[in-house]
């Protein structure tokens, strides 16, 4: 049953997880008037654009939520105020990216952002307002936001009386799944003190969670255990990842080792794909977050154990640029190398700590000439991400009088293009499409000898040698 109070959700940050999050509690709670608000009006027009392949955030059937709710019972705006003085529920959504200077550096977690929503919230919210952090922050920051809005309650006193209660209410969604994660939650975790605020907000996940799904916890165990998750998640992948390196070097085969691990059912099997390294906004902010967290309550031996899945993610990344030039005969200045997905994973265009930024800077540094090939991700955001503006394309850069060596990348807008000519293809993301590249075709246009680099395991082999091809997998000792 839910509780007669709730009409209004005002949810800050139209993000990534703002709003998928929101689209799928408007499309599940109709008699609920839901405002995404955000400070960046190109974001909000973007939401509110007729085209729907002009929304902010590329994710599989979101299109499908906005199209049903948009201008019913979901509202994008930039009229921040208005809408956190109407809600009922205020969701903090906003960006934590890792602090670049100051105190933690390099590690905790920049609030300013949730600061300052805290402090929009105090000043504008009226009656009881339920806050609830939704973004992924480090331990006790619903501290923080409990003590700007304590103050607003204390100085509500003369005027209409302003009260708060604060949960945290992690959000598990992976990019390319965020609805159907939304939809199907393994749980959804709700820490806090008053009973009474929980149970409200689990009133509207109750519309279409099972009630054995919602946990209940203290404020705490609910921060700690959003950063444990993606902590113990990313730490499973650099594991299978340091993994792959001794199959290479062995002669054993990662995707073997993995299913015979993940057959043991206190292992399990999910989250054992070996590839060219973890990315998304998440897992290194958040162990970062983790370890900032130990070295401030004295722990230096717990920060050392979780810097590690960093460090080998990272060793992972440049392993594979290193053996790709030492494969093309320990150079690839003035190579065509075609890169086949720049985004961190599948069916998104987000390409936050891609191993493709990482692998791609070592190519380029190396002298390569890059065709990046990505169906989702723009120009735009590759020359972001590298700090490199987009070449003109050069078709023989080892003929061209004017190529000095120096590494370059451009653009190109089908997988031919990118294969046309190049000594050599990486794949580094998993889109369905370089599954069913024609490799025959391929070998025609690529020049020879020309290797395929399977950063993803998605190829089917014996299609790639037949056609001639030289190949190379993530993991597979079989090539020593
Ligand atoms: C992650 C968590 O899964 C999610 O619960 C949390 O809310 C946010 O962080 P996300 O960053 O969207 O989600 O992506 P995820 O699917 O977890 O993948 C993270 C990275 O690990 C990607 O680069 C992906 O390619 C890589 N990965 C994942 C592998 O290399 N192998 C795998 O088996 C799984
Ligand atoms: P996430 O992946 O956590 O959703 P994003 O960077 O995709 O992060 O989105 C966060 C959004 O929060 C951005 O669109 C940003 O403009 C917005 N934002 C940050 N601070 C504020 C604020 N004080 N008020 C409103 N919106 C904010």
């Amino acid at each position: 049953m839910v509780l007669p109070q709730i009409k209004n959700i005002c949810c800050i940050g139209a993000g990534y997880v703002g709003g998928p999050t929101m689209s799928v509690i408007a499309d599940k709670c109709p008699y609920l008037s839901v405002n995404v608000v955000d400070i960046n009006a190109q974001r909000i027009q973007d939401w509110n654009s007729s085209n729907l392949e002009d929304l902010p955030i590329y994710e599989p059937g979101l299109d499908k939520k906005i199209e049903k709710c948009r201008n019913i019972n979901l509202h994008f705006s930039v009229e921040i105020e208005k809408h956190i003085s109407n809600a009922d529920i205020v969701f903090i959504s906003v960006n934590t990216p890792t602090k670049t200077k100051g105190i933690g550096a390099g590690k905790a977690s920049d609030l300013k952002w949730v600061e300052a929503c805290a402090r929009q919230v105090s000043k504008f919210a009226s009656g009881h307002t339920i806050v609830v952090e939704k973004s992924t922050l480090p331990v006790k920051t619903a501290e923080v936001i409990k003590k700007i809005l304590e103050d607003a309650e204390l100085n509500s006193q003369n005027k209409s009386k302003t009260t708060f209660d604060v949960l945290s209410n992690p959000e598990f969604l992976s990019e390319g799944s965020a609805i159907e994660d939304l939809e199907h939650p393994d749980r959804v975790l709700i820490g806090g003190e008053n009973i009474e605020a929980i149970n409200v907000l689990s009133e509207i996940y109750l519309n279409w969670v099972p009630k054995e799904k919602i946990l209940h916890t203290n404020i705490w165990s609910s921060e700690l255990a959003k950063l444990t998750a993606n902590a113990f998640l990313a730490q499973r992948i650099s594991s299978i990842n340091s993994i792959s390196a001794i199959c290479e070097a062995t002669g054993a085969d990662v995707r073997e080792v993995a299913r015979a691990i993940g057959s043991d059912s206190r292992i399990g099997s999910k989250f054992l794909d070996s590839g060219p390294g973890f990315g998304g906004s998440c897992f290194k902010k958040d162990i970062l977050n983790l370890v900032y967290l130990c070295e401030y309550f004295g722990l230096p031996e717990v920060a050392k154990f979780w810097e590690e899945v960093i460090a080998l993610n990272k060793w992972h990344q440049h392993r594979i640029s290193k053996l790709i030039v030492k494969t093309l005969f320990g150079t690839v200045t003035g190579k065509k190398i075609s890169i086949l997905g720049f985004a961190f994973k599948a069916n998104t265009n987000d390409t936050r700590e891609s191993a493709a930024i990482t692998i791609c800077k070592d190519l380029i540094e190396e002298g390569a000439v890059l065709s990046i090939h990505d169906p989702k991700v723009d120009t735009c955001q590759i020359e972001k991400d590298l700090g490199i503006k987009s070449s003109v394309n050069s078709e023989d850069p080892l003929t061209d009088k004017t190529f000095d060596s120096k590494g370059v990348w451009n653009y190109a807008k089908t997988t031919d293009e990118s294969l046309s000519g190049s000594d050599a293809s990486i794949i580094l993301t998993e889109w369905k499409e370089y599954e069913n590249i024609d490799w025959l075709k391929a070998k025609k246009i690529m020049r020879s000898p020309s290797w395929i680099f399977d950063a993803r395991s998605i190829v089917n082999t014996n299609e790639v040698k037949n056609a001639g091809l030289n190949l190379w997998r993530i993991g597979d000792g079989s090539q020593i």
